[in-house]
């Protein structure tokens, strides 16, 4: 069994900070202390640096078959530009197709996935059709997939979308069998009103995307399923949450005692509207839904991470390139939704988060990777750094500046919303499962690193 000692780094996790030395053998982190001496294959001076849990991504779609198109990493490529940031694991969305089964969706994603990724990878299964066939899946899904969470798409007319009742129905089939719910909050039935309007209007440029897609529809959408939650006593997390009128709604069922989990993405928190009204076709590079929001809507989502209503920083990550944004040049509806964001999430969240004064080096551990894992049911395997632990660790050196770009970044997308962004602090090697999996911007595993993650019931107690 390899071992793997990494010296004088200052250890931060969700709740400690301190100085110390990482001993790993195998995959595990075997023991940690302020002046180990243990002989090991390889020793890694880690003077200057932090060691930080790997970083977990709960929201990526690779590969996804979406609007026409496919988002353009694969596995591979997406988990392996995820390792050169500092992000070790991804959870998936396995994505049923109308009239087939849950079982189905799953056995393709593990197509996709298993032998190709390098970083590792759990699944959630969204539930585009809930009917009686699929409501008999559900426990195979939790027990023999170990899948325990379950989307729900509230927008996406046509496509994606279910109505109230199976949403309701399938909290009440979660319930039974220890699941989460977790949504994409907006009212489809206006978005589709709203983008109707605009087209026979002639008002057909990128801008009409965030115009289609106001917050009240997020806030509106969020509030129902919370409602639904809470009647169906059922364990309920958001997904890509972005504006302060649906922060309302959770802070509203906090006063019934109610827990609503939120995910925010790093997108929301650093770019604004404005990006839509820039010229020609620039704004479809931030088509995504729900779209990006007003700066009073980041410093809102920035105040929740803080009062403990945002648990997770996801990315969202499903990229197009320009060529496919461009099946929407004439119609903005037809842009492909999505941005690339899992490479950068982790640092950026450092330089914009830590280093700008706007979160503790703790809660920064807390929202890329430990609440993800424990919500997730992925911890303490992931998630931390403690001995019994999957020696996943970021090797984070505070000092480095670098500029983003997509002439150098590792996702298969020939732009990026960063683009020529000054960023503080740069991961500088990625430990996954005792492997230096990256060191200095070198790859040192390949496809087929990467592990399957199941993952056990819910656990409201964690
Ligand atoms: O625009 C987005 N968010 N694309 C990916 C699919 C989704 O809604 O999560
Ligand atoms: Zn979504
Ligand atoms: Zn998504």
């Amino acid at each position: 069994m390899s071992s793997l000692l990494i010296k004088h780094g200052t250890i931060v996790t969700a709740s400690d900070s301190f100085q110390g030395d990482v001993y790993i053998e195998g995959e595990k982190v075997v023991q940690l202390g302020a002046s180990l001496d243990n002989s090991a294959d390889q020793t890694i001076d880690a003077h200057g640096c932090y060691l930080f849990p790997g970083g977990i991504d709960a929201h990526t779609h690779m590969e996804l078959p979406f609007m026409g198109t496919f988002s353009s990493d694969s596995f591979e490529s997406g988990t392996l530009a995820g390792l050169h940031g500092g992000t070790t694991s991804i959870v998936d969305f396995a994505i049923q197709t109308q009239g087939d089964s849950l079982e189905a969706a799953i056995q393709e994603w593990h197509r996709k996935a298993d032998g190709h990724a390098v970083g590792d990878y759990a699944f959630h299964c969204a539930v585009t059709d809930f009917n009686d066939e699929t409501r008999k899946e559900i426990p195979r899904i939790i027990d023999h997939h170990g899948i325990n969470s379950f989307k729900t798409f509230m927008a996406y007319k046509g496509a994606l979308m279910v109505d109230d009742r199976q949403m309701f129905e399938l909290m009440k089939e979660l319930v039974k069998h220890g699941g989460i719910i977790t949504s994409h909050c907006e009212n489809g039935d206006m978005v589709d009103h709203l983008v109707q309007k605009h087209l026979e209007e002639g008002k057909t440029e990128p801008r009409y995307h965030v115009l289609s897609r106001p917050a009240i529809c997020e806030a509106e959408a969020s509030g129902r399923v919370i409602d639904l939650a809470w009647q169906a006593g059922c364990p309920n997390y958001i997904v890509h949450m972005t504006c302060e009128e649906a922060l309302e709604r959770v802070r509203t069922a906090t006063l019934r005692n109610q827990r609503v989990l939120v995910e925010t993405c790093v997108q929301y928190l650093l770019l604004d509207e404005s990006m839509y009204f820039q010229d020609g076709f620039e704004g479809a590079k931030v088509v995504m839904s729900p779209p990006l929001r007003k700066p009073k809507d980041q410093e809102a989502l920035w105040a929740a991470i803080n009062q403990n209503l945002v648990h997770h920083v996801a990315t969202d990550h499903c990229p197009f390139c320009m060529d496919q944004k461009e099946m929407g040049i004439d119609n903005f509806s037809r842009i492909p939704n999505g941005a690339p964001g899992i490479e950068h999430r982790v640092e950026l969240m450092y330089s914009e988060g830590v280093h700008k004064g706007r979160i503790s080096l703790n809660k920064f551990v807390e929202v890329t990777s430990t609440l993800a894992a424990k919500i997730f049911g992925l911890f303490p395997r992931k998630g931390t750094i403690a001995v019994g632990a999957d020696a996943d660790i970021i090797i984070f050196d505070p000092d480095v500046q670098h500029t983003i770009s997509a002439k150098t970044h590792h996702m298969n997308c020939d732009y990026s919303a960063y683009e020529g962004w000054q960023v503080q602090g740069k991961t500088r090697s990625t430990v996954l499962r005792g492997m230096v999996a990256v060191d200095d911007g070198q790859a040192l595993v390949g496809a087929g690193y990467g592990q399957y993650l199941p993952r056990g019931k819910f656990n409201p107690l964690y």
